[in-house]
């Protein structure tokens, strides 16, 4: 086969690369041009700064189906805002119904409070194709004193698409707060918070959002504010006469200079996404994880991970070549055909467990920018390296 001169990055399940130009240029005209800090001066690029940052907020709040953005706060990345909905707000006896394909940034603090003995945590497994139990996962829901249930909106390692708003309903019913990880499900799946009943949906700027890192946030609904400690504490802007944090949104929860290029940079990502629209990025991407599957699945050598058809799932295609290490896969395909992949198990060791690959797997994930020419390119190398390597 012809090796390519320039990467083929099929790594957007880790950071969507490369970004659209208009990201780059607000990043660059930010810095450059105008610099300030948002809210703390009278002088013009500070108030231009602010209104930037509400422009984005303002994205945001349109994309995710919400209706204030003052809800919308900024972390620096999703772990953050995992951090800031699961510590700020799970009290001593509570009860947390979570699943087993979360990633570290919920598994980790759930299991810190646990380990301080604050919460206990109920997990649902996942089934061999990847998808998730529901039926355990709602049988758990029902178990008393459960204040938080959590789930990833769509699996890092799989691309499975979690039945978010039917879990949603389900909570809203009981009375229990659904907290989601949109860290992959931002910008490429639909999500609408208020139809789909999620009080809590944390996210991150650099996937598919297409910003850069450094960026995130957590869209706080409607009444959650009254009972969301905040995560970090500090200067606001305002209210510097306050001994405590002020109670307005977002500055609740925005202590300390943000990192306004990144934010500003955001916005761009938002409104070019806004534009393209989630529906139609969502849909290349399905003919780009339709045409992987089609070719690899019936490949002698290869081993494919999650559902077996590309129904309820992203363009992210995991694999394993048996007989040959995760990592040595990369390693062949970065070194042989330029071709930037992940092995290993992508921050979510549970799920692993549960498909089968307890090593990991390799994980192809596409983003907007990929092609037809791409996917043909990494299956033609993956069918090579099976053909040259696997005993
Ligand atoms: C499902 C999921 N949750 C959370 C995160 C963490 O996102 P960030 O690194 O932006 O904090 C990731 C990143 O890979 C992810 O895939």
């Amino acid at each position: 086969m012809k090796i390519r001169d320039k990467m083929t990055y099929l790594d957007n399940g880790a950071t969507s690369f490369p970004k659209p130009a208009g990201v780059i240029e607000a990043f660059v005209d930010f810095a450059k041009n105008i610099g300030a800090s948002p809210g703390r001066g009278a002088y013009e690029p500070a108030q231009i700064a602010e209104d930037k940052i509400d422009r984005t907020r303002q994205l945001i709040t349109k994309l995710i189906g919400a209706n204030d953005p003052n809800r919308v706060v900024f972390t620096s990345n999703a772990s953050e805002a995992l951090n800031l909905a699961i510590f700020g707000l799970l009290e001593q006896g509570d009860k947390v119904v979570t699943t087993r394909m979360e990633h570290n940034a919920v598994i980790r603090p759930l299991l810190e409070l646990d380990r301080r003995g604050v919460i206990d945590i109920l997990w649902t497994e996942v089934r061999d194709n990847g998808r998730l139990d529901i039926e355990q996962f709602y049988e758990l829901l029902e178990t008393p004193g459960v204040a938080l249930a959590v789930t990833t909106g769509i699996a890092n390692s799989t691309g499975v698409i979690v039945p978010f708003w039917q879990i949603g309903e389900f909570c809203h019913k009981r009375g229990i707060t659904y907290l989601v990880d949109g860290a992959q499900l931002c910008g490429v799946y639909p999500v609408n918070v208020l139809e789909d009943n999620i009080d809590l949906l944390a996210f991150t700027g650099h996937k598919g959002l297409y910003g850069l890192p450094g960026t995130g946030g957590l869209y706080i609904g409607k009444g959650m504010e009254k009972k969301l400690r905040p995560l970090i504490y500090g200067g606001t802007g305002g209210h510097s006469d306050l001994p405590s944090m002020p109670d307005e949104l977002p500055e609740k929860y925005e202590p300390g200079t943000p990192n306004t290029p990144g934010i500003v940079a955001l916005g761009e990502g938002v409104s070019w996404v806004l534009e393209k629209t989630v529906e139609k990025i969502h849909q290349h991407k399905q003919k780009l994880l339709s045409m992987m599957l089609d070719i690899l699945r019936d490949v002698d050598g290869i081993q494919l991970f999650g559902p077996k058809d590309d129904i309820d799932r992203t363009a992210i295609v995991p694999i394993i070549i048996p007989g040959i290490e995760p990592k040595i896969v990369a390693d062949i395909l970065w070194e042989e055909y330029k071709i930037a992949v992940r092995a290993g198990c992508h921050c979510a060791p549970q799920i692993h467990f549960d498909i089968g690959a307890p090593q990991g797997t390799v994980r192809f994930s596409f983003g907007a920018f990929n092609t037809v020419e791409d996917v043909e390119y990494a299956a033609e190398a993956v069918i090579e390296i099976v053909k040259n390597y696997a005993k």
